[in-house]
């Protein structure tokens, strides 16, 4: 299949490069709006550059977050199963008007919700389902980045809940099966001024209450110093079991190797995994492993997270989904 690759930049690279090595893929386009980027990475993964949508299997859109839905919609009205990566769009509206694109065109739409791949985290979801940690009371998911990203980034990417705890706000629904009724959050600025010029805060937590009752805590950051560690833990009265605790985890004294650098090294199979089941499901040989509209529960946590750590009080999502 001849895939379409928009947005050359630190995640389309890695993705770039994974679906130059898939069997599947027999012909690879990137393109940038920056040609010279689109021209120096297709060089390096043996691609070919382009803009158009003519003679493409399907999309794969690594663009910033604030140009999916046009790409999204660019893809469905070209009739194209496309693969974007999360957020769908910064607000709701735009998650809600994407979905409907692809909707009417009749054409899939999996997300980039790539710990849905993570061995780890499919364990925990696969114990959890087979009733081996008993009765679940309690998950904690952490995204605990090595240093912050540039100001620019923080300016656009809409906070570090629906930027970064959205990834969480996903594992946790993920894994559980369960959907979220209420979020309380908190956010603390303790480092680079900029967080704050752009309203947005460099740590966090939010405590989500599910529709069982189970309690989840979700912790973010952007100055984990030891380095990138991503992890999940689920506690229940038969048993626990936590995913992404391995020699890598820049955990002090379990560290054992060089900590993982960033998200390429962490979810290295995550993301072949992703795209992979992605190129299944253009072959109509596979399942959609995460549809939009898990995004947009995902996205409606984060939304509900942000209110609630602007004003101080509990939110239930049905107050957000509005
Ligand atoms: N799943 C993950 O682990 C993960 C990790 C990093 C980023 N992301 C997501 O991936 C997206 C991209 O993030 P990034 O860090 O790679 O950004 P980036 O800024 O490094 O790269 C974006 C690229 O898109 C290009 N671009 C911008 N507008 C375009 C347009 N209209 N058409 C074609 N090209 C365009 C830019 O020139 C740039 O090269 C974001 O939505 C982010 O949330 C996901």
């Amino acid at each position: 299949m001849r895939i379409g690759l928009i947005g050359a930049g630190r995640i389309g690279a890695l993705h770039a490069s994974t679906l130059a090595s898939l069997p599947s893929v027999t012909g690879l386009v990137i393109e940038d709006v920056d040609r010279d980027l689109a021209r120096v990475l297709a060089e390096k993964v043996g691609a070919e550059t382009g803009d158009g949508l003519g003679g493409l299997d399907a999309v794969v859109v690594t663009t910033p977050t604030s140009t999916h839905r046009a790409l999204i919609e660019r893809a469905a009205a070209a009739g194209l199963p496309v693969f974007c990566e999360k957020p769908v769009a910064p607000d709701v509206a735009g998650t809600r008007a994407a979905l409907a694109a692809v909707r009417a065109a009749g054409v899939p739409l999996q997300v980039g919700f790539q710990r849905r791949h993570d061995a780890g985290i499919t364990a925990v979801r696969d114990a959890i389902a087979a009733g081996t940690l008993g009765t679940v009371h309690l998950v904690r998911s952490a995204t605990h980045d090595p240093a912050p990203p540039p100001p620019g980034y923080v300016a656009g990417s809409g906070g570090i809940f629906r930027d970064c705890a959205v990834h969480d706000f996903d594992a946790v629904r993920f894994v559980t099966g369960r959907e979220v009724v209420e979020v309380s959050a908190a956010g603390a600025n303790r480092g680079d001024a900029y967080f704050a010029e752009a309203g947005d805060v460099d740590t966090a937590v939010a405590t989500l209450t599910l529709d069982d009752g189970t309690l989840a805590v979700c912790t973010a950051t952007r100055y984990n110093g030891a380095g990138y560690d991503v992890r999940l833990e689920a506690h229940g009265s038969a048993g626990a079991l936590a995913a992404g605790l391995d020699a890598h985890t820049p955990l002090p004294p379990i560290t054992a190797a060089a900590p993982y650098a960033g998200f390429g090294e962490r979810f290295r199979d995550a993301y072949v995994a992703e795209l992979t089941a992605f190129c299944a499901l253009v072959a109509g040989t596979g399942p959609n492993t995460c549809p939009g509209e898990e995004a947009l529960a995902a996205l409606l946590v984060a939304e509900a997270a942000d209110l609630s750590r602007r004003e101080g009080r509990p939110v239930r999502i049905t107050e957000v989904a509005a």
